[in-house]
C-alpha cells in the first residue's frame, strides 16, 4: 500500500526520492508525488498512475532543485486516485507539506473545524487535514505544532513533514503505521538523513535503521537525527542493522520478482530450517521458545490474512497431528470483532510476511487484551507486529517483492512445521523414531524443492498453455492437500484474474458439482498419501461429468492416478506431512505461466497491495 520516502542531505533530493519510491512500487499504488524545498518554496509535483508519469514530469527528478524533500506512492482510500488527491498534501498558503500512510479516522471533524476557521481544502483526502492542522497550530515552532496536531489525530498514521521555514529539516512521526529513519554520516552516501515506510526504499544507502515507536518523533537534518517522545522529551533510540542487502531486492536476471522468488525457495527453506535443527531435536530458542514454553498453553489460535492465512490452514493440521494441540485458524479481520473466547492458556500465533498487516496487528492486540500469549511467525525483522509479540520466530525469507507471495508462504509453512514438531517432541505426541524421520524429511526438503523446480517447470508451463484462457477453475484436496489447494487457487486468482475456488474433496458434491461441465478444469494436489484414495473418488466424480484433471502427486503414486488425470505433475516422494511444500512449487509455476500467457502484470496485479495497512 502507500509508501513514504524522505531525504535531507548533500545531494539533489528529487532523483533520490524517485529511486526510493521505485523500490516501494511493489507495495501497490495508484498515484505518486514529491515535494522539495527550493529557494524558500515547497515545489510539489504529483501524477496519477505509475511512477514513470512522475519521472517524466520531473525529468527523473533532475528538473527539481533542492536537497530536502518527501515523496509518496498512494493507494487510494479516501478520494479517487487523481493528481489532486495524490500526496504530498500542502496546507493553505503552502507552508507545510505532508505525506501520510494510514487512515485519519476523525478527518471529517478536523476538516469541519478548520473550514469553520477559514481554511480552504483542495483534496478529498484524510491526509490534507493533518497538513492543515499542523499549519493551524504553527507559530514559528514546528515541533510544537506537529505535537499539538498529532495529539488530535485519531486512527493510524506515519507522517513525513516538511516546512518552508525550515528548509533543511524533515519531521517523522507515527502511530500504528511503520516508519523508519536512518542517517549516513559520510561515506559513499555523504551526510544525509532518510525516512521511509519500508527498509527497501533506502537499503541502497544504509543498512543501519531506527524504527520509530508509536508516539515517537524524529527530527532529521543532514547532520543527524534527534528523537523525542510523545511528551517532547529528547530520547535515545537504538539502531537496527538490517541483514538484507540491496541486491536481494533486485530481479537478478529473472523476468519477474515472482519467478525469482519461486526459485529462491530451496535456499529460503534451508535458511529457515537449518539453524533450528540440532541433532535429533528441533530447537527454537532463537525465538525464546524453550521446552517449558509448550506447558504454558492448551490451545492455539492462528490469526492471519491472505496467503499467510492459507499457510495457517496447513499449520492447524500439523499442530493437531504432530503435537495434538487443539488449533483453530481464523481470518484476522474476523477474529478482531468476534468477541473471541480465549484467555491466558491460549497461544495466539500471528502469521505475516510483512509484519505490518493492519488486521493481523489488531487481531494480535485483541488476543493480548484478552490475556493470550503471542507468537509471531514473521518475515520482516523489527516490523510492527514483531515489536508487540511476546516471541517472534523469523522465517528468514529475505525481501519478498512480488505481491503474490511464494517464498514467504513456504517459509511460513516451515516456521509452522518446526513449531508443531518442537511441540510434538516436548509433549510426547510423537515417538522418537517419528521425530527423527520428520527431521530427516525437513533436512532433505531443500534438495527436493531444488529437484522439483528442475523437473516441474516445463510440465507446469505446458498445463498453463492448455488452460490459461479458461475463465474458471476449481481446486480440490483433502487435509494437507486441501490446505495446499487453498493457497494454489489464491495464487491463480491474484495474478491471472482467472476465477478459482477451492473445495475440500468431499464437499464438492454438496452443491458445487452442479457447475462442472465438459472441459471444466479441476486442479487436484493429491500428495497427502493417507487420503489420496478418498480424493481419487472425488476426482472420479467430476471426471464422470466431463471435467479435465490436473493432478500433482508424488512419484510413487503417479501410476495410480494416471488414468484419471489429463495432466500430471510429479513431485519427489516425501512424508505425507511434508507434501504441501512440494505441491506448492508446480502450482505457483502454473499460476505464474497462466498469468504470463494472459499478458498480466505479474509482480503488481491490479487492485492488490503487498502490504495492507488499512482494515
Ligand atoms: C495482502 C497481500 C497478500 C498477503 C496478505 C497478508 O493482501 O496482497 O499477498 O498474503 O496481504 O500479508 P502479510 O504481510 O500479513 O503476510
Amino acid at each position: 500500500m502507500c509508501g513514504i520516502v524522505g531525504y535531507c542531505g548533500d545531494e539533489q533530493a528529487a532523483p533520490i526520492l524517485l529511486r526510493g519510491l521505485e523500490r516501494l512500487e511493489y507495495r501497490g499504488y495508484d498515484s505518486a508525488g514529491l515535494c522539495v524545498e527550493t529557494d524558500g518554496k515547497l515545489v510539489t509535483i504529483k501524477a496519477s498512475g505509475k511512477l514513470k508519469n512522475l519521472a517524466a514530469l520531473t525529468n527523473d527528478g533532475k528538473a527539481i532543485n533542492g536537497v530536502c524533500g518527501i515523496g509518496h506512492t498512494r493507494w487510494a482510500t479516501h478520494g479517487i486516485p487523481t493528481d489532486t488527491n495524490a500526496h504530498p498534501h500542502l496546507s493553505d498558503g503552502e507552508r507545510i507539506a505532508v505525506v501520510h500512510n494510514g487512515i485519519i479516522e476523525n478527518f471529517r471533524e478536523l476538516r469541519a473545524f478548520l473550514e469553520n476557521r477559514g481554511v480552504t481544502f483542495r483534496s478529498d483526502t484524510d491526509t490534507e487535514a493533518a497538513a492543515q492542522l499542523i499549519d493551524y497550530y504553527y507559530d514559528g515552532n514546528l515541533i510544537g505544532a506537529v505535537q499539538k496536531a498529532v495529539s488530535q489525530l485519531e486512527g493510524s498514521y506515519a507522517l513525513g513533514i516538511i516546512c518552508r521555514d525550515f528548509p533543511d529539516t524533515l519531521i517523522a512521526v507515527k502511530k500504528s503505521s511503520p516508519l523508519i529513519v536512518a542517517h549516513t554520516g559520510g561515506g559513499s552516501a555523504g551526510y544525509a538523513s532518510f525516512l521511509a515506510s519500508d527498509v527497501t526504499a533506502i537499503l541502497k544507502y544504509t543498512r543501519d535503521m531506527t524504527y520509530l515507536e508509536d508516539g515517537d518523533m524524529a527530527v532529521l537534518t543532514r547532520r543527524g537525527i534527534k528523537f523525542y517522545d510523545a511528551y517532547g522529551q529528547q530520547i535515545e533510540k537504538t539502531v537496527t542493522r538490517i541483514d538484507w542487502d540491496a541486491d536481494a531486492a533486485q530481479k537478478g536476471g529473472y523476468a519477474h520478482f515472482m519467478l525469482k522468488e519461486i526459485y529462491e525457495q530451496p535456499r529460503v527453506i534451508r535458511d529457515t530450517i537449518s539453524s533450528r535443527i540440532n541433532g535429533m531435536t528441533v530447537d527454537l530458542s532463537d525465538a525464546g521458545i524453550t521446552p517449558d514454553y509448550f506447558d504454558s498453553f492448551d490451545e492455539i489460535k492462528i490469526l492471519a490474512c491472505g496467503t499467510a492465512y492459507y499457510a495457517g490452514v496447513a499449520g492447524k493440521y500439523w499442530l493437531e497431528q504432530l503435537a495434538r494441540i487443539p488449533t483453530e485458524v481464523i481470518v484476522a479481520s474476523e477474529f478482531r470483532y468476534a468477541d473471541p473466547i480465549i484467555g491466558k492458556r491460549t497461544l495466539a500465533v500471528i502469521l505475516s510476511q510483512s509484519g505490518e498487516t493492519a488486521d493481523s496487528h489488531e487481531a494480535l492486540r485483541e488476543a493480548k487484551r484478552l490475556g493470550a500469549k503471542s507468537l509471531g511467525i514473521i518475515n520482516v525483522r523489527g516490523s510492527a507486529i514483531t515489536r508487540e509479540c511476546d516471541n517472534t520466530l523469523y522465517i528468514n525469507a529475505g525481501p519478498e517483492i512480488a505481491v503474490a507471495s511464494t517464498k514467504a508462504y513456504t517459509a511460513l509453512l516451515a516456521g509452522l512445521y518446526l513449531l508443531a514438531a518442537a511441540a510434538g517432541q516436548k509433549r510426547g505426541a510423537i515417538s522418537p523414531e517419528r521425530l527423527s524421520a520428520i527431521i530427516g524429511e525437513l533436512e532433505s526438503l531443500p534438495d527436493k524443492l531444488e529437484y522439483s523446480l528442475k523437473t516441474c517447470a516445463e510440465a507446469a508451463q505446458y498445463a498453463a498453455s492448455q488452460y490459461f484462457n479458461h475463465s474458471s477453475v476449481f481446486y480440490i484436496g483433502r487435509n494437507l492437500d486441501y490446505a495446499a489447494a487453498l493457497e494454489a487457487a489464491h495464487k491463480l486468482k491474484e495474478i491471472s484474474y482467472i476465477h478459482a475456488e477451492t473445495y475440500a474433496g468431499g464437499e464438492l458434491k454438496h452443491g458445487t458439482i452442479s457447475l462442472i461441465e465438459p472441459g471444466t478444469l479441476i486442479v487436484a494436489p493429491a500428495a497427502y498419501e493417507p487420503l489420496t484414495a478418498k480424493l481419487r473418488s472425488n476426482i472420479d466424480e467430476v471426471k464422470a461429468r466431463g471435467a479435465e484433471i490436473l493432478c500433482v502427486t508424488q512419484e510413487h503414486m503417479a501410476e495410480n492416478l494416471k488414468s484419471v488425470s489429463d495432466y500430471m505433475i510429479t513431485i519427489p516422494d516425501c512424508d505425507a506431512t511434508i507434501s504441501p511444500f512440494l505441491t506448492a512449487v508446480p502450482l505457483q509455476l502454473f499460476a505464474y505461466y497462466a498469468a504470463l500467457m494472459r499478458g498480466e502484470n505479474i509482480d503488481q496485479p491490479r487492485n492488490l497491495a503487498k502490504v495492507v495497512t488499512v482494515e
